[in-house]
């Protein structure tokens, strides 16, 4: 019943802990998609490993943590999810989320998040009937927080009342009614989309290759904003630090002749999206054994120029997709160059990107583009590369239903 639904799992400190663990297998075997976040108090009671091994995804913990934020800003990561589920959720956190805090990862995504919030407390009796709860409990009602539990019975603590955490079982039918409640937009179920995303790796010999700076993330951004809207996708990524996106068909590769074979073998698509930095040559030939350094002799390499992928999908006369979208990297002349890659690729619309180093684009979380189509351009503010993806994926669905 949760088939690819996108729930952020919040995980905070208590002996009830354990039980998220159980949650995580029940939402998983329904066909959830779960991106775990755990508190550092909820580390004194489970490991990140076995949560991450259960959820299938990395854990995120710390809200300054560089690598997670390149990979995804906490930001987006309250945003990504269909749903955020608090289990269990402590006093404390509780108390944070009536209050307003943000001092912590977990804090920040739900203040952060404008996405349906569901809790499941867990605490000693006391601290849940105590009054300074009693009135967090009215606030987050009030703000549109919904409850599940806590259960009467025996505590850890040896006493016996409420506040004892809802079992993983009726966390989950919470979870559904919830997400049917919210009753998903999905305008693009039906439609198959292809996305290329990330570097190509050409090699030099077997331990060196040429690359480029490109992480993967807009790609990503892009696939799982389609994902969400209901869309079928198929990925075809070179290799990228950042998480595959979740839901859709993912296949890796390493060289542009590589992706150029995957594209075509997946093809028909209604909607083709390049966002991968392809390496525009590759190596004439590949030694097989590692270049050795010769009395200072210096290595000549000589290059090839790689097939356009973004081309020969443009210019399919049978079977072109609907709808085909490039990306022009560029470091200068911004538009001129643009305005060319548009015609001589032939596809549809394009998105001007401007990836000179001072402006920190290739590798970075936010993305500056102007969409140049038949009709004219657009010049998009700088925003975050799922913003711009949520943008992308809402003009792609007007101009799909438009026909
Ligand atoms: N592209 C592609 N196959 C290639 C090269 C590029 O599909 N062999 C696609 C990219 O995914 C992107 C668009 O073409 O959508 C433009 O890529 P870009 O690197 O900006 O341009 P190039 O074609 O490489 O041209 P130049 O090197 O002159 O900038």
């Amino acid at each position: 019943m949760l088939a690819n639904r996108r729930i952020l799992l919040i995980i905070s400190g208590g002996i009830a802990a354990f039980k998220s663990l159980d949650l995580i297998r029940r939402l998983k075997e329904q066909g959830a998609l779960v991106t775990p976040v755990m508190t550092a108090a909820a580390e004194n009671f489970i490991t990140p490993l076995s949560v991450s091994a259960l959820a299938g995804q990395k854990v995120f913990k710390d809200l300054f943590d560089l690598t997670q934020e390149c990979e995804m800003g906490h930001i987006e990561l309250s945003r990504s999810a269909e749903l955020i589920v608090v289990a269990p959720a402590s006093a404390d956190i509780m108390a944070k989320m009536a209050a307003g805090l943000a001092n912590d990862l977990s804090s920040t995504i739900l203040l952060a998040t404008d996405k349906p919030v569901l809790i499941a407390p867990a605490m000693n009796v006391r601290m849940w009937m105590h009054p300074a709860t009693m009135r967090n409990v009215e606030t987050l009602k009030k703000d549109g927080v919904t409850f599940v539990g806590p259960a009467e019975g025996d505590m850890a603590c040896g006493e016996y009342g409420f506040g004892r955490m809802a079992e993983p079982i009726d966390v989950v039918r919470a979870v559904q009614q919830n997400l049917l409640a919210a009753k998903p937009n999905k305008p693009l179920a039906g439609k198959r989309f292809l996305v290329t995303s990330g570097p190509t790796h050409e090699p030099i010999d077997p331990i060196r290759y040429i690359a480029n700076r490109s992480s993967g993330a807009q790609g990503t951004a892009i696939a799982n904003a389609l994902v969400s809207a209901g869309g079928e996708v198929v990925f075809i990524t070179g290799p990228s630090e950042v998480n595959s996106p979740e839901g859709a068909k993912v296949v890796k590769i390493l060289t542009a002749d590589e992706m150029f074979n995957a594209v075509h073998e997946e093809l028909p698509c209604d909607v083709a999206i390049f966002a991968a930095a392809v390496a525009d040559w590759r190596t004439t030939s590949q030694s097989n054994f590692k270049l050795k350094k010769e009395n200072g002799r210096l290595p000549v390499l000589e290059f090839t120029e790689n097939r356009d992928i973004l081309a020969s999908v443009s210019k399919m006369d049978v079977g072109r997709p609907k709808l085909v979208v490039g990306f022009a990297a560029e470091t200068n002349d911004l538009m001129a160059n643009a305005e060319t890659k548009l015609l001589k690729k032939g596809c549809d619309w394009i998105f001007a990107n401007d990836v000179s180093s001072e402006i920190g684009i290739m590798g970075g979380s936010e993305n500056l583009v102007v969409l140049l189509t038949s009709n004219g351009f657009e010049k998009w503010e700088r925003m975050s590369k799922t913003d711009v993806a949520l943008k992308f994926v809402k003009k792609i669905t007007e101009t799909l239903v438009r026909g």
